[in-house]
């Protein structure tokens, strides 16, 4: 299976543009699956609440997952997608999957990360996992990371690639994803922006690109620059997230004492 994504710096506010600029880059890029960065079409330093409510598009129904499954088609391809979505009066930071068969699901971001909380509502649902032909696909968005609840979960559910749409200022990230893919034996395909968004006075953002493929062992497989647009793929065995041996006494998810692990759902000691 080839697994890649494609790093960019998305135009903020200009989703037709921005989806323009994927599809140029994929025709590219033969894989059959794609990760594209957080918030792809919209771009993310949201200066209100009313500029996301209108930059923001239903799921399926919007524009920008009607081209994406249109590329997909074309491509032949699934893509996994970062955009900002409206559901009635709510806004939701999302991750479109998308294939030549249509949308296959959705998921929305748990974990909002600084002025996020101001634009977004978190997420209710789990992320989800998706059987694409036989592989299973797990969909979480960048500061999700620091939560391991979230990659567990995904592994849980049989996930053999993490689909990680992100929009990173820093790169710890990046490191803590072979631990993320070591501690459950899974792929993670993260996609980080680059560029630099200036929305706001003041406050200048810069993104870390390095957008990445970890194999269930942690290691890095690939990795891009910090800096340009970038697409890279790389041919992977999913089936190897199956193995959950660390070796022969040793069950990465069977060894878990669960009957201890109560207080995890405890709120925390202030
Ligand atoms: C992030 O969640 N965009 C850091």
């Amino acid at each position: 299976m080839r697994v890649g994504f494609y790093q960019f710096a998305p135009v903020f506010g200009d989703p037709a543009g921005n989806t323009a600029r994927v599809r140029e880059a994929l025709s590219a890029l033969e894989a059959d699956l794609i990760v594209l960065p957080e918030l792809f079409n919209t771009g993310y330093q949201f200066v209100s609440e009313d500029e996301a409510r209108d930059l923001a598009e239903p799921i399926p129904d919007g524009e920008t997952c009607a081209a994406l499954i249109d590329l997909a088609r074309e491509r032949g391809t699934h893509i996994a997608a970062g955009i900002a979505e409206r559901d009635g009066e709510a806004i939701y930071n999302a991750c479109v999957l998308v294939g030549p068969e249509g949308c296959v699901g959705r998921y929305r971001k748990l974990h909002l990360f600084y002025e996020e909380k101001r634009w977004f509502q978190p997420g209710r649902e789990p992320p989800p996992v998706f059987d694409v032909g036989g592989v299973r696909l797990g969909l979480m968005i960048c500061f999700d990371w620091i939560f391991p609840e979230t990659a567990r979960m995904l592994a849980l559910q049989g996930a053999d690639i993490l689909c990680h749409p992100s929009n990173l200022i820093f790169t710890l990230c990046h490191e803590a994803m072979l631990i993320r893919c070591l501690e459950n034996r899974v792929f993670a395909v993260t996609c980080n922006r680059t560029g630099r968004d200036e929305r706001k006075p003041g406050e200048t953002l810069t993104y870390t690109g390095g957008s990445q493929v970890v194999d269930p062992r942690g290691r890095l497989l690939v990795r891009a620059g910090e800096e340009n647009p970038e697409g890279q793929v790389v041919e992977i065995q999913p089936e190897r997230s199956r193995n959950k041996d660390f070796n022969e006494y040793n069950h990465i998810l069977g060894d878990r004492r669960v009957e201890v692990y109560d207080m995890i759902n405890r709120p925390a000691v202030p």
